[in-house]
């Protein structure tokens, strides 16, 4: 089925300068980028949108980390781009994350990770909403 998700290049990836490179992962795996933008949102907008995980312990520091700097967010289509893009990041621990994905390749740690995807439809819906809206 084809179906749009959400993706975010975080702060560690943009000031490194790989949005080309991740851009042109995406579309050599079979993920059209449809809509990109790079913008820089606050505090409150990051809190807003991770807000699934605002009883866990590492709130605080991924909202201040999700607004700490410019991000690149985009919304990629294709065949089961929402599975195919969980995929292509790789594990949320980039120590674990296997070769060949994006987080084995750019990702610094768990909580600076280079990339963010949608986990569901569901969640897709209400993140490209979110961004794009
Ligand atoms: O991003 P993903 O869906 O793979 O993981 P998540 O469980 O939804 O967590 C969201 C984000 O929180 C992760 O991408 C990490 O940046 C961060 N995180 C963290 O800093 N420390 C953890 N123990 C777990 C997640
Ligand atoms: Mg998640």
């Amino acid at each position: 089925m084809i179906e749009q998700t959400l993706s975010i290049i975080k702060p560690d990836a943009v000031e490194r300068n790989l949005e080309n490179n991740i851009k042109s992962f995406f579309e050599k795996n079979g993920l059209k980028i449809l809509k990109s933008k790079k913008v820089k949102i606050s505090k409150e907008e990051a809190s807003e949108f991770y807000k699934v995980h605002q009883t866990k312990p590492f709130y605080n520091d991924l909202c201040n980390y999700l607004s700490s700097g410019p991000i690149v967010v985009m919304i990629l289509e294709g065949e089961n781009s929402i599975s195919q893009n969980r995929k292509l990041m790789g594990a949320t621990d980039p120590s674990k994350a296997i070769e060949g994905t994006l987080r084995k390749m750019y990702g610094i740690s768990i909580d600076k990770n280079s990339v963010h995807g949608s986990d569901s439809a569901e969640n897709a819906k209400i993140e490209i909403d979110f961004y794009f809206k």
